[in-house]
């Protein structure tokens, strides 16, 4: 999947080049692209922005270098589609059914803002307009970053054992259960029996339980909307008498 991003900070897509992603971008299975507005500027400061119509404070992004930068990864593509995803606050929160639906992509293309924002004209030329949360950040790329390793990991191959992505929170719309590993007890702190019984089928209801009681504990607004089965609500019963 090839990943287009504007930005007027390149290097801070250098954190790709780590880990996973890293191994990813060697092997082909992602490539990342980027491109500065600042290259189509015509003056000797490679001006980008301006003061907003209308007054006040803050500087506004100019139309002219992002839309030259949005047409130069066209032309690279020669017309091969994208997806056009602006990183803003106002956006709809960022959420692990948008990484499941750009994986599906061949490429998307992320627009990072600065400053005060975009001048409006920028927006007319995305498809979606998604935020990292409501807060306010400098800049789109960390929110780019975000969006790129959630999407990205779920290529086939990305992660080394493709169970990993199926397994944890927000896969089936619940939280994923506790893990442990060795020792079996630290600081006090044992491990369940159950994990260490070699009894698969008890395990596999332990850990659907404990993944249902998380979530109703921390997230039950995500029960609503999740597939459970009967012996899903036979176990939130169980987890309600045990209050
Ligand atoms: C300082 S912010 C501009 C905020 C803008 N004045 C507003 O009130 O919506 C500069 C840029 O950072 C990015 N940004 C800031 N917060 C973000 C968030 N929560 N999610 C995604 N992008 C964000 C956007 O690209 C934005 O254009």
């Amino acid at each position: 999947m090839r990943f287009e991003i504007v930005t007027l900070f390149p290097e801070l897509f250098d954190v790709l080049d780590l880990g996973l992603l890293g191994k990813a971008k060697d092997a082909g299975t992602i490539e990342v692209a980027t491109i500065t507005p600042r290259d189509f500027t015509h003056d000797k400061h490679r001006t980008v922005d301006d003061g907003p119509y209308g007054g006040g404070s803050g500087m506004v992004l100019m139309p002219g270098p992002f839309a030259a930068a949005l047409d130069h990864f066209d032309a690279q593509r020669r017309g091969a589609p994208t997806r056009r995803v602006l990183l803003t606050p106002p956006g709809v929160p960022f959420s692990q059914s948008h990484a499941r639906r750009f994986s599906r992509l061949d490429t998307m293309t992320l627009v990072c803002g600065r400053y005060e924002g975009f001048d409006e004209r920028i927006r007319s030329w995305v498809d979606e307009e998604v935020s990292l949360g409501d807060f306010v950040l400098l800049g789109g790329e960390t929110a780019a970053v975000a969006v790129i390793e959630a999407t990205a990991r779920l290529l086939p191959g990305v992660l080394g054992n493709d169970q990993s992505a199926a397994d944890e929170s927000h896969a089936e719309g619940l939280l994923e259960y506790p893990q442990y590993t060795r020792p079996e007890v630290f600081r006090g702190q044992g491990v369940p029996e159950v994990l260490r019984s070699g009894n698969h089928a008890a395990i596999a209801r332990w850990r659907r339980k404990e993944s249902l009681r998380r979530t109703l504990a921390r997230r039950p607004d995500l029960l609503e909307s999740a597939v459970l089965s009967e012996e899903d609500r036979a176990l939130l019963d169980e987890i309600a008498r045990e209050r």
